[in-house]
């Protein structure tokens, strides 16, 4: 059974506003915002807790539940792998299409705090692999196709609504969804569409020769549509073709609009710079709360924080680390140069002179496996690497760990870093991307200040990296000063309050101001 979008109901002390929200008296007589409920769609290639690689999936996952309390519903469309099938056994038809020549069922979904919408074309999603690779770790061939369907049964949705529901907004997630503006204009539906970039580096760029089986008219392969240095990248036809395009953290709005880091889409994001904005991702603090994870081995907050021992006692236990009271240091990655694995390598000697110990669990890059590999066989006992995806185990290493380090040479939000400063273990982090703000540096300004919640080093540059781990492991020897940052990282509030807000006010912004103004110069030239 489909259950219903909850969204909170008005009474009727409500009074409209002229900037569509509405207001109402509390019991003490003062006017407090009641919002006017809008409809999203979602539109992502993964979702927590159905499908999951990364980060993308946490976020799609989590913003719903934050949005509901700000008036907003949304439903969240995502391809039906076998996988995601499997787990959604509760579910209806909500309608069938035929979209680029392939026959299309809609499956309507709850999991739960997510409202699904699953694109099922066995042909395209029925595969072995995960959503983006086969299982040989190789993209799947007809890429382009799987998130073109998706992207048009978006806009066939937004057009048409889905079981007598329609979006108000259409909001969009990386380049896989990005191809759903291009249909949207082609077919005149004017819903407000909202893209947001989660990684520049991944860009859907494919070879020009696919735009014919796009159904796309031929003037979108245009510079200011599709076209990209002679392919074309369903990523910058959400970038030229949304109404308004974000990114996960203020710093990297920034970053991606210069040359060094904009991936060759700064040209591009400079044309839609008036707007583009960033904020930050949040965490759901049910799912990650040291207490209540049924992950972990012994629950605990900050009262009773003597009780992660335990839980350092499981994973020195569980990955075979030498016991010892050296600080564990842990990383919990995709194992890919964005994320600076291989800088690790040379600080290995220091650490372990220091009593320190280091796990690694991740899966990605083969040479940067065989070389953490390599370092594992040479320090045994002292370096570990865990090779595979498993929700469980993050869980344990961020209650574990003492620190938790991501070496990132550029990363958008990030989000291990916030689990890791709700679980107390202290984050050391390249000082980029949403990194750089979402963990204060223990210099001793903030030490004094007592905001520091962890350490920040120059990214990509294996002498500050060093310089980084020296400070916390020095500042682990003392065990006041230890608890004073342990006690600032777990107050720190990552929840998605402030953020759930600022979407929400994105959203009513477009809905209010018609979409086609922003968007005037791509109809022209498309
Ligand atoms: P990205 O999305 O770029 O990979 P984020 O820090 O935003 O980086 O998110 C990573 C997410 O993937 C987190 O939820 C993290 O716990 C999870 N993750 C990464 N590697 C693994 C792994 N090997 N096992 C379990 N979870 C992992
Ligand atoms: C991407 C980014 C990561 C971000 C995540 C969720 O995977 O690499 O930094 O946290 O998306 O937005």
């Amino acid at each position: 059974m489909t259950r219903k979008l909850e969204i909170p109901p008005f009474d009727s002390h409500s009074e409209r506003i002229s900037n569509g929200m509405e207001t109402e008296t509390d019991s003490k007589g003062r006017i407090v915002r009641r919002f006017e409920p809008l409809a999203v769609l979602a539109v992502a290639s993964e979702a927590f807790p159905v499908i999951k690689t990364g980060g993308l999936a946490d976020v799609i996952g989590s913003l719903p539940k934050a949005l509901l309390s700000q008036g907003v519903g949304a439903r969240t469309l995502i391809p039906a792998y076998p996988s995601v099938l499997a787990k959604c056994e509760d579910k209806e038809v909500a309608g069938q299409m035929s979209l680029l020549g392939e026959q299309v069922t809609l499956w309507a979904s709850h999991c739960n705090d997510l409202e699904l919408l699953l694109v099922d074309c066995p042909a395209l999603f029925d595969r072995r692999g995960g959503p983006y690779l086969d299982d040989q770790g190789r993209n799947h061939p007809d890429n382009w196709r799987r998130f073109a369907l998706l992207s048009a049964a978006a806009a066939r949705i937004a057009a048409e609504g889905v079981d007598g529901w329609r979006p108000d907004v259409v909001h969009l997630h990386d380049w896989q969804a990005g191809l759903t503006a291009a249909y949207m204009r082609a077919s005149g539906i004017d819903v407000p569409i909202v893209l947001t970039i989660h990684n520049l580096a991944f860009q859907g760029q494919f070879p020009v020769s696919v735009f014919s089986e796009l159904g796309l008219p031929d003037h979108f392969l245009h510079v200011n549509a599709l076209e990209y240095y002679g392919d074309i990248s369903f990523l910058k036809a959400g970038i030229r073709m949304a109404d308004a395009v974000t990114t996960v953290s203020p710093t990297y709005a920034r970053e991606i609009l210069t040359e060094e880091q904009g991936m060759g889409m700064a040209g591009v994001l400079q044309s839609r710079r008036s707007v583009l904005s960033g904020i930050v991702n949040g965490i759901d603090e049910d799912i990650w709360n040291p207490l209540t994870d049924p992950y972990i081995a012994q629950n605990y907050d900050l009262d009773s924080i003597d009780r992660r021992r335990d839980n350092r006692d499981a994973v020195e236990r569980t990955f075979g680390l030498t016991p010892g009271d050296g600080a564990i240091l842990s990383v919990i990655s995709r194992l890919t140069w964005q994320k600076g694995i291989d800088l690790l390598a040379p600080v290995l000697p220091g650490l372990i002179d220091r009593g320190a110990r280091l796990i690694v669990i991740g899966e990605g890059d083969p040479s940067i496996i065989y070389g953490l590999a390599e370092q594992a066989r040479k320090h045994s006992g002292r370096v570990v690497i865990h090779l595979g995806f498993s929700e469980e185990s993050a869980h344990l290493l961020h209650a574990g760990s003492d620190i938790v380090i991501q070496p990132s040479r550029f990363e958008p939000c990030g989000l291990t870093q916030l689990y890791a400063l709700r679980y107390g273990a202290i984050p050391i982090v390249a000082r980029t991307g949403g990194l750089a703000e979402t963990v204060i540096d223990a210099n001793e300004a903030a030490m004094a200040a007592g905001v520091a919640t962890g350490f920040q080093f120059h990214p990509g540059s294996i002498e500050d990296l060093y310089n980084a781990i020296d400070r916390a492991l020095t500042t682990y020897d003392n065990t006041g000063s230890w608890r004073r940052l342990q006690t600032q990282a777990m107050r720190t509030d990552f929840g998605w309050g402030r953020s759930a807000e600022r979407y929400a006010r994105l959203y009513r912004q477009l809905t209010r101001s018609q979409a086609g103004v922003t968007v005037g110069d791509v109809r022209r030239c498309a």
